[in-house]
C-alpha cells in the first residue's frame, strides 16, 4: 500500500508571503479577526486535514509599520477554534523560555478537554532578542541555555500530565467520593530551573498528554526532537536537504530508543497553485514585486542575530564571507544554516535572495498546477524526505481553497490522503500511541 500522508495547515497572517497581506485576492478580514481563522480551521477540517498550526512571537515586530506579523494569542485561539471545529488537530506554539511548566501544562491540558483531545504543543525556545527584554532579562539566554531549560520544562510538563491516573475521577454522589487520591501523585520535582511539587490541578487529559511538537533543527534542536518529538516541524529549501535531515533525525530517534514511526517529519511547504504553470509563476511573480526588499534585509539581520547587512548592494551576487558564521549563531541556527547553503550552492545576490526568503522564510516554495504540486509531494514522501507536510499557503483563504479543492482529490484517488477521518484525536490522525502512565 502506498503510505498516506499527513498535512497541517500551518495559519499564519492573509498567508506566509511576506506580502500577501497587500494582496488584492487576500482575506479582507482584520487579522485579529477571530473568524478569519475559524475559516481556515473549517476549511481545512473539510477537506480533512490533519491539524491547523498557529506560530507564535513574544514581542511586537519592529517592521509591523510594513509587514503584518500580528496574530491572536495561540492558546486562546486554540480555545475559539475548538468549539468551531469537530476533528481536525489544534496545534498552538508555546515557549519554554517564558512561562513555567505548571502554567502551561495545565493551559494544554485543559485544552485538551474542551477540544475533546486535539491539541498538540509546539515546544519552542524562543530566539527572539526583543522577547527577552519583555520578560525581565537584560540579554536572551544561550542557544545551550535555552535548549537546558527546555528539557527541564519538557520533563516537569510530562510529569505533571501523568500526574492524575487515567481512572483517578470517581464521581460517585452515593459514596461521596470525588476522586481516589490513591491515584493522584505529587511530583516533587526539584531542578535546576523548576521546583514543582504537583500534582497538576486539572484531571489527565484526553490523549493522555497533548502531541508533542518540536520544530527546531540545529543539533540540539535534533536531539530534543528525538527524545520528545511526536511530529517535527522544520524547514527545507531541497528535497536533497529535507531527505538528509529526515535519515538523520530518524536515526537519532531510533538511538533515543523510540520507535521512528512515533516521530512524523513535516516539512513545511508553500505551493502558488493555478490551472497553468505560467499562471501560477505569474502570481508568485506579482507576490514578490509586492515585497519590500528592504523588510527583507532588516528580517535576514534579525535571523543573523541583529548583524549589519546595510552595506551589501541589492545586485551583486553573495558568498558566504558575506555573512557570520552559522555556528556562532545564538537564534534561530538551523534556518541560518539553511539560508547560508543557497547561497553557497547558488550564489544569489541579495534580492534574488531576499526574494526566494519572501515565500515562506526558507521553507520550500513552488508554482504549478495542482497535478505538479501533488507529484512533488508524492515525490518527497517516496524519496525518504517527509511523512506529510506543514502546508504554507502564500495567500489565505485563496491558496487553502485551491490546494483543498484541486490537489486534495488527487492525493485521494492516488490513495495518498484519507478521505474521512477514522478516528477523534490529534494522536489517531497522526496515528500516535497514547502515553502510559509508568507508575500506573
Ligand atoms: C515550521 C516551524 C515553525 C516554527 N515556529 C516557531 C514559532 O512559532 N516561534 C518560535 O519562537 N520559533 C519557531 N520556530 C523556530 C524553532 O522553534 C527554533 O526556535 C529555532 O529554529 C531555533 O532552534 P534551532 O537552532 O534548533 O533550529 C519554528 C520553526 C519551524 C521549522
Amino acid at each position: 500500500m502506498k503510505k498516506q500522508f499527513h498535512i497541517n495547515l500551518f495559519i499564519y497572517s492573509r498567508g506566509h508571503h511576506e506580502a500577501s497581506w497587500r494582496h488584492p485576492a487576500s482575506s479582507p478580514r482584520a487579522l485579529t479577526d477571530i473568524h478569519h481563522y475559524v475559516d481556515c480551521a473549517q476549511k481545512a477540517e473539510a477537506a480533512c486535514f490533519d491539524s491547523v498550526f498557529l506560530a507564535d512571537t513574544l514581542a511586537a515586530p519592529k517592521d509591523v509599520d510594513r509587514a503584518s506579523r500580528i496574530w491572536l494569542e495561540p492558546l486562546t485561539t486554540l480555545g475559539a477554534l475548538a468549539l468551531a471545529t469537530e476533528r481536525i488537530g489544534l496545534i498552538a506554539t508555546a515557549s519554554t523560555s517564558y512561562t513555567e511548566p505548571f502554567n502551561l501544562a495545565r493551559q494544554l491540558a485543559s485544552l485538551d478537554h474542551v477540544s475533546g483531545g486535539r491539541i498538540g504543543w509546539n515546544i519552542v525556545t524562543t530566539f527572539s532578542i526583543p522577547a527577552s527584554r519583555n520578560f525581565g532579562a537584560s540579554a536572551r539566554a544561550s542557544h545551550s541555555d535555552r535548549y537546558e531549560r527546555g528539557e527541564e520544562f519538557v520533563e516537569v510538563a510530562k510529569a505533571l500530565w501523568d500526574s492524575w491516573s487515567d481512572d483517578a475521577i470517581a464521581d460517585d454522589r452515593e459514596a461521596g467520593l470525588y476522586a481516589r487520591l490513591d491515584r493522584i501523585r505529587s511530583i516533587n520535582h526539584e531542578g535546576a530551573h523548576f521546583q514543582v511539587a504537583g500534582p497538576l490541578n486539572i484531571p489527565r487529559c484526553p490523549q493522555g498528554r497533548p502531541v508533542l511538537v518540536q520544530a527546531g533543527s540545529s543539533n540540539a534542536g535534533m536531539d530534543f526532537a528525538a527524545r520528545h518529538g511526536e511530529a517535527i516541524f522544520t524547514a527545507h529549501a531541497t528535497k536533497e536537504g529535507a531527505a538528509s535531515f529526515y535519515s538523520d533525525q530518524k536515526s537519532r530517534v531510533a538511538a533515543a530508543g523510540r520507535n521512528k514511526d512515533q516521530a512524523l517529519v513535516l516539512p513545511g511547504f508553500s505551493p502558488m497553485i493555478a490551472s497553468t504553470e505560467a499562471e501560477a509563476k505569474r502570481m508568485e511573480r506579482e507576490l514578490n514585486e509586492l515585497a519590500d526588499p528592504e523588510i527583507g534585509r532588516m528580517k535576514l539581520s534579525d535571523r543573523f542575530d541583529g548583524e549589519d547587512l546595510s552595506h551589501l548592494p541589492l545586485d551583486k551576487p553573495l558568498s558566504c564571507e558575506d555573512f557570520p558564521d552559522a555556528s556562532l549563531n545564538e537564534g534561530t541556527r538551523s534556518r541560518v544554516e539553511l539560508i547560508l547553503k543557497i547561497v553557497r550552492e547558488q550564489r544569489p545576490t541579495l534580492r534574488q535572495l531576499l526574494g526566494k526568503l519572501a515565500g515562506a522564510r526558507g521553507h520550500f516554495v513552488m508554482a504549478g498546477t495542482p497535478e505538479q504540486v501533488a507529484d512533488t509531494m508524492e515525490d518527497w514522501v517516496d524519496s525518504g524526505a517527509a511523512d506529510g507536510f506543514n502546508l504554507m499557503p502564500p495567500l489565505l483563504p485563496l491558496m487553502l481553497d485551491v490546494f483543498a479543492e484541486e490537489v486534495v482529490p488527487i492525493l485521494q484517488r492516488r490513495g495518498r490522503f484519507r478521505t474521512t477521518y477514522q478516528g477523534s484525536t490529534l494522536r489517531d490522525h497522526y496515528g500516535l500511541h497514547r502515553p502510559n502512565i509508568a507508575q500506573q
